[in-house]
Order: C-alpha cells, then structure tokens, then sequence
C-alpha cells in the first residue's frame, strides 16, 4: 500500500542544511493503521507530505499504491492523490462559500468518483444530517472536522493520512471525532497514517512509530 525506502529529506534554511528524515523505512499494509508520533519538529508533517507525493524526498524511494512516486510527474502524481488518497489536516480547509454537501463532493466531483448514495450515508455518519446547506463558518470545530473527514473519505480512498486531526480541538469534540474517524476508516476498509502527539489518540491503532533523531522507531503502543 505505502513503502518508504530509505528516505532522506534535508531542508535549506538561513542557518544552513537542515537535515530531517534520515533514512527513514516505513511499510503500511492494506487496511492498517499506523500512529506517528515523536515531539514537535521532528519531521512528522514533512514525513506526511512525502508520503502524500506533495514533496519529494533528496533520495530514497516512496510507493505508494503500485507507483514510484518518482517516476511520476506533478500532474499524474496529483491525480493519484485525487483518486486513492484522503488528507485531514488540523485546520479543517473546508471550502468557506461551499455548503456541507457541496463540501463533501467537491473532492470526489474532481476526482469522478462521485456516489450520491455514498454521501448521502457520509453526511448521516458524520452527525450532519438537517445541515447540508450549512456553511462551515455555521459549524463548530468538531462539526467542521468531521465535514473535513467525510470529504477525504468521499472518493473511498486507499489511504487516509492524518496530521494531527483533532490537535484543534477540545477534549471532549478530540474524542468524538477520533471515534468516528477510526468507524469510518474501518468501514471503508481504508489504511490510515495519523500524526499524533497523544498516547491516547494512538493507543486504538495497530501500530505506533516514533520519529526521533531523523530515525524511525517502532513503539509499543
Ligand atoms: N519548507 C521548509 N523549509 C525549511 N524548514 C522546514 C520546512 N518544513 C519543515 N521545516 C523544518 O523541518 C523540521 C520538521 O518539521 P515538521 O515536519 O513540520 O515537524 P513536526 O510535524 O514533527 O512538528 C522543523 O525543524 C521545521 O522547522
Ligand atoms: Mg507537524
């Protein structure tokens, strides 16, 4: 489903190379889920990217469903995005002029993937039904990032990549809303990778890896 091999990403900064991954392995069956964690600046959300083909790595090798991400252009690498992979960010990037329902399309709309059944089960899952016209300002936190969850699960993808989803949140909606994240990638049968600082939020996952040092260690969980 998702392999890295080796990866190794360095970034220029004013103070000069920084280097982040070095060497990093990394495999995902289909259907696992897996929580990365490790303290801030640690390379999580620059491991996500690579992953996601949104970067691309100073060496090693990333595949993800059957493609070398480097042996994709910008535009193809984009349409597999589009096709296999969901994002959740922890701002919500929700469309602000789209309603609930024209948000939750939207992505699966580029994609061709629309399932006007698919959605309309979506919306009821996500504890939205009555507010398909609502507009995200009209949404609370949890309210929106469930939105943002039903739309990254729209186009059925293969993976779910996850950067810190309920880091915005309280408590309280943080609990919720990782529950219904967890339902759903488990109803799609979706592999899911999810950046999180919280031993709790990792604990239901299948496997935990902490990065430390440019390296990658597999924790207990
Ligand atoms: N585009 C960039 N240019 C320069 N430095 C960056 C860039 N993106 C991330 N970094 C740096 O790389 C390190 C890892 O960042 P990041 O992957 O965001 O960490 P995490 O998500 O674990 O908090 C940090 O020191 C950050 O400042
Ligand atoms: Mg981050």
């Amino acid at each position: 489903m998702l392999a890295l091999h080796q990866v190794h990403k360095t970034f220029n900064t004013p103070q000069g190379v920084l280097p982040v991954l070095s060497g990093i392995d990394l495999t995902l069956q289909a259907g696992e889920s897996l929580a990365l964690m490790g303290e801030s600046g640690s390379g999580k959300s620059t491991l996500l990217h690579l992953a996601a083909g949104l970067d691309v790595p100073d060496r090693g090798q990333i595949i993800f469903a059957d493609h070398d991400l480097a042996t994709l252009d910008e535009a193809e690498r984009a349409r597999l995005r589009r096709q296999q992979l969901g994002l959740v960010f922890q701002q919500f990037h929700l469309v602000p002029s789209l309603n609930v329902i024209d948000n939750l399309r939207l992505q699966a709309r580029l994609a061709n993937r629309e399932d006007a059944k698919w959605s309309a089960h979506l919306v009821k899952r996500l504890g939205l039904s009555g507010r398909e016209r609502y507009f995200p300002e009209q949404l609370s936190g949890g309210q929106q990032q469930r939105l943002a969850i039903g739309r990254a699960l729209a186009v059925r993808p293969s993976l779910l990549l996850a950067d810190e989803p309920t880091g915005n949140l309280d408590e309280q909606s943080a609990d919720t809303v990782l529950e219904l994240l967890l339902e759903l990638v488990a109803e799609t049968r979706c592999a899911l990778l999810m950046v999180t600082h919280s031993a709790r939020v990792a604990k239901p996952l299948n496997r935990v890896a902490r990065l430390h040092r440019g390296q990658l260690q597999d924790a207990p969980t």
